[in-house]
């Protein structure tokens, strides 16, 4: 079967990684019979500095006429003085809106062979945790009025956080479903005793919880859940959450697992077409090195393999060579702790050679 997949290669380590992934998904195809046709996306700065923008048309047409998006990284510091529609990140943003992948999913889980990586005290990290952050993607802050005008204080700026019920439920379910599926349990983190649109958020996830009897459901605070997450991450299962607090809180899971350059993620809508990225940046000071760590990238392409093209053993396979490198004590520099690592390239090698 052929599946067809936009490449995203982006900006700073992106290409690399992509490369990395693509390498992977060829050896799969090959081993179980499949074919994966690429088609390549410029979109991020490089599409600044080629179309003078960072979604031309074309770009996200590619990615809705393919079975799945695989996205490296967009950005770097090039850009960064871009006025706001034209910075790289609004490609990111462009693409998730233009395609309706609303749910992005964020898996954060301790690693056995890692915990030594991890910031966590040694008996928090000794505990483990294994946790998913459902994080609402297509509204919110990030696509809600903002602007600028003249106060009487001079220039002033606004953005607005907006929910409907809609919006909310479609997520929510997102969040139990796969918590029913995981035979876990559902934290909503919200701002409730604050903000109007997090005691929409609540009630409409306390009607959706009535739906899911045999799934536990509690709210959290946003702050609190910050704090809750650093001094006990293992009282997590599913966590759901808007697209601002969802941003924030998986770069501080993501962080506890030792290594942010270990962790996928995916970003899903209505049909089996997905977006399929590293958690991390285009991390521009390393980029061009081979110094990247590919597995958050191969660990996406895992992910696409089962929740898009629904190739379960596949995707299992990755997971499995990603387990043994890392058991065969191969470490990218970000994983290291100051012990030996090796490049970029001689880890996709040595995950190739597991398959
Ligand atoms: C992420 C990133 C993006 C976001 C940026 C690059 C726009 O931080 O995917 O978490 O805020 O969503
Ligand atoms: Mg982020």
């Amino acid at each position: 079967m052929t599946h067809r997949i936009a490449l995203v290669r982006g900006d700073g380590i992106g290409p690399e990684i992509v490369d990395a992934a693509c390498q992977v998904l060829d050896r799969i195809g090959g081993e179980y019979g499949h074919t994966f046709e690429y088609a390549n996306v410029i979109a991020g700065g490089a599409a600044i500095d080629l179309f003078g923008e960072p979604l031309p048309k074309q770009a996200l047409e590619k990615c809705l006429d393919s079975d799945s998006v695989l996205l490296g990284a967009v950005g770097g510091p090039r850009w960064d003085t871009l006025p706001g529609h034209l910075r790289p990140e609004r490609a990111l943003l462009g693409i998730r809106k233009g395609l309706g992948l609303y749910a992005n999913i964020r898996p954060a889980k301790l690693m056995e062979d890692l915990k030594d990586a991890s910031p966590l005290r040694r008996e928090t990290a000794d505990r483990g945790f294994d946790l998913v952050i459902v994080r609402e993607l297509t509204g919110g802050l990030y696509f809600g009025k903002s602007g600028r005008y003249q106060s009487e204080d001079g220039e002033t700026a606004f953005d607005t956080e907006t929910y409907s019920v809609k919006e909310v439920r479609r997520i929510g379910k997102v969040a139990f479903d796969l918590a029913r599926l995981r035979h876990g349990h559902v934290t909503s983190i919200d701002k409730a005793n604050v903000m109007e649109s997090s005691r929409l958020w609540r009630e409409t996830i306390h009607a959706l919880a009535k739906e899911y009897p045999d799934v536990p459901c509690r709210d959290m605070l946003v702050d609190n859940a910050a704090m809750q997450l650093v001094q006990n991450p293992a009282q997590f299962d599913v966590i759901v959450t808007s697209n601002l607090f969802g941003d924030i809180l998986s770069d501080e899971a993501s962080q506890l697992t030792g290594s942010i350059g270990m962790l996928p993620s995916a970003s899903l809508g209505e049909g089996t077409r997905g977006m399929y990225e590293p958690i991390h940046g285009s991390a521009p000071d390393i980029a061009g090195q081979d110094a990247a760590n590919p597995l958050a990238t191969i660990l996406s392409v895992s992910m696409m393999l089962r929740l898009s093209f629904g190739l379960e053993k596949e995707a299992a396979a990755v997971e499995e060579a990603v387990d043994a490198v890392l058991k065969d004590g191969l470490r990218t520099r970000d994983i290291a702790r100051g012990g030996a690592f090796i490049k970029g390239s001689e880890m996709t090698r040595a995950l190739l050679e597991k398959l």
